[in-house]
């Protein structure tokens, strides 16, 4: 990182569902990026090992691929490491040469860890760890709604990725809750009721509290 640039990150590791994630400006592979001026949209931020490694270039290839994807849900993607914004170039440019693919969402530069430490994506204690596989999904008020935490030798689902997003958008569309396996298109579940007359009366067992949604029901 070179010294004009400017890191405002707070020293915060620990973040968690609920929280606004510490404001910081860094140099990227799109130039310099801020991540409050990310507010009104989806983020995807998400941090990746290391460039030029096996597991890491999966990723950004098949995310590179889906970016339509994530464009039609109005989310942006950014990416970090521990590299530097000329190792972030070099195999951007490696990757197109060898899949035909051009990565042209942002890859930020941390190489002091200030970013990765303020986002709990590395120890506090460590000075050389690269970061692990961590993803958060930011909400258009800037609130994190959903991470992830993968460690380097697994790679991360973009489908799951996706499916994640479509969820937390349907949920806040439609007011109800997202069950296991849910995909876009399928019904969401209700809220449990906190009416006793309401659990008294209802017509089977479970439907107090376990019931879908009325399909097109928006809040
Ligand atoms: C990988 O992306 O393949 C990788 C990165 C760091 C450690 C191990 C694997």
């Amino acid at each position: 990182m070179d010294t004009e640039q400017h890191h405002s990150a707070a020293p915060c590791a620990g973040l968690r569902i609920g929280d606004t994630p510490p404001d910081f400006e860094a140099r990227s592979t799109i130039g310099p990026v801020k991540l409050s001026a990310y507010r009104g949209r989806w983020l995807v931020l998400f941090s990746h090992p290391a460039d030029f490694t096996p597991v890491c270039t999966t990723e950004f290839v098949e995310l590179a691929k889906e970016a339509k994807a994530f464009e039609k849900r109005k989310c942006q993607l950014m990416a970090l490491s521990v590299d530097s914004l000329f190792s972030h170039f070099a195999w951007l440019r490696m990757i197109k040469e060898r899949f035909d693919i051009e990565v042209r969402f942002p890859i930020v530069e941390d190489p002091t860890l200030v970013i990765g430490r303020a986002f709990g994506m590395v120890a506090p204690s460590d000075n050389d760890s690269a970061t692990v596989r961590t993803t958060f999904f930011i909400d258009p008020e800037g609130i994190i709604r959903a991470m992830t935490c993968y460690p380097a030798n697994v790679g991360r689902s973009i489908p799951e990725m996706l499916r994640t997003l479509d969820a937390l958008q349907a949920i806040d569309a439609q007011d109800g809750l997202a069950p296991a396996n849910w995909q876009a298109g399928d019904a969401l579940l209700q809220s449990p009721t906190q009416d006793l007359d309401e659990v008294y009366s209802a017509t089977e067992e479970t439907t107090w509290f376990l019931r879908e949604m009325p399909k097109g029901k928006s809040k």
